[in-house]
């Protein structure tokens, strides 16, 4: 039959990690005892401060449609963070809050790319960056990082593809799904690369709280006046604050980009809902103990999921240096067989490690690195521990080759 769909929407595919957990949640319906390390979220629950203020909102009556950009306290409140925490001072009218990280990214590309544009996507890459772009009528141009550089993105993984329709880079450090944290300098060498081609920095950083081994977040719109032109800052309360459902993220950028975005969120979502607004405001302002407390938790269960992850045959890590993830090398599982046939890639590692072992991961080509998956490491240790000696047995006792 004729398809009645946009090109643009047959162009994209689901989200793979959304595709994972629901796969996993349908078995678990069915009464299996499914270990996921697939959705990227913490398994906290928001603190309790931030969700008695978003309480009171509602019993105060803040209810009802707000400014489009965001109310002006909570906009105030967002560049007060990105002075204190990241060195970058923007004007409330240089920032924005939006439906989540993910809807600023799509504003984003939307306000800055036409059609025929690139957008240099280093991988591996968070599994929404290729669609939007794709979204936004530009072609995302994947950029391999180097595994023996641990995944950490220099300027010479970026360079070789800056051509003249070169419309931005993405960076997102520390990233999904590998971890890896870009050094300073290579930051600094990438930012000098922009500037000179004039091209936007999208730099993506959700995770800057998740950083373990005393490791510190560089932000590049600090680096000067010339980084702070061309880069637009993405941040989100999903990830630091244990927020993933109250759907608030923000941005800070130039005002002509900012003030683009929020003409365009006008029209696809008006405000953000008012009461995610006051709770936004709470987390920024209020005590962030939790943040660290919820980092220490994440560094212990990071270390126990390399230790265990290391210890399965034809399964290797690197040891992460910031986010929740341990992204995993599963080539030495290649050529064995199992009841459904020969392990040839890492998709059909996770449909082994989900049917054999019950235990949920995603498959590394979801993020345009085949040969590995994908571990969440925000969940109770003993379910770290259970769900890989489950994989462990599967590996020892149901492969054969
Ligand atoms: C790298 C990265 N950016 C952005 C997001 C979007 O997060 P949210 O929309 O919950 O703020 C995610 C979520 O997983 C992510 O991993």
């Amino acid at each position: 039959m004729e398809t009645r769909l946009s090109k643009a929407v047959l162009g994209i595919n689901p989200s793979p990690t959304e595709a994972t957990s629901f796969l996993a949640n349908q078995m678990k319906m069915d009464g299996i005892d499914i270990i996921s390390f697939a959705q990227g979220e913490p398994d906290f629950d928001t603190p309790l401060n931030i969700s008695r203020e978003a309480a009171r909102a509602i019993d105060e009556g803040y209810t009802r449609y707000t400014d489009v950009p965001g109310m002006r306290e909570v906009r105030e409140a967002v560049a007060e963070k990105f002075e204190k925490e990241n060195g970058i001072r923007y004007r409330p009218s240089e920032v924005m809050v939006s439906n989540g990280g993910k809807q600023v990214l799509y504003l984003l590309f939307r306000t800055i790319c036409d059609p025929g544009d690139e957008v240099i996507v280093p991988t591996p890459c968070y599994v929404s960056y290729e669609e939007q772009i794709k979204l936004s009528g530009a072609v995302p141009v994947f950029a391999p990082t180097k595994k023996e550089n641990h995944f950490r993105l220099t300027r010479k993984d970026i360079e070789k593809f800056i051509t003249p329709k070169t419309k931005a880079v993405l960076i997102n450090s520390p990233n999904n799904p590998t971890g890896a944290v870009c050094e300073e300098k290579d930051l600094r060498e990438i930012t000098d690369l922009a500037v000179t081609h004039d091209i936007f920095i999208v730099t993506d950083e959700v995770y800057e709280h998740l950083l373990y081994d005393g490791r510190k977040h560089v932000s590049i719109a600090a680096f000067g006046e010339d980084a702070r032109r061309n880069t637009v800052t993405v941040n989100s309360a999903s990830k630091t604050y244990a927020m993933t459902g109250w759907r608030i993220g923000y941005a800070g950028g130039p005002e002509d980009v900012i003030s683009g975005m929020i003409t365009l969120q006008g029209h696809v979502s008006g405000n953000v809902c008012s009461v995610s607004q006051k709770a936004l405001l709470e987390a920024l302002r209020g005590p962030q103990d939790a943040v660290s407390e919820m980092r220490d938790s994440y560094a212990k269960r990071r270390d126990l999921m390399v230790e265990k992850i290391n210890s399965i045959p034809g399964l290797s890590c690197i040891r992460p240096d910031g986010a929740f993830y341990c992204f995993a090398d599963i080539e030495g599982l290649y050529g064995k067989q199992w009841r459904e046939g020969t392990l040839r890639n890492d998709m059909d590692a996770a449909a082994f490690f989900l049917k054999e072992a019950h235990v949920a991961v995603v498959p590394g080509t979801g993020f345009r690195w085949g040969g590995y998956v994908r571990f969440v490491f925000a969940n109770s240790e003993e379910d770290i521990v259970k769900g890989l000696d489950r994989i462990g047995s599967a590996v020892v006792s149901k492969l054969k080759g």
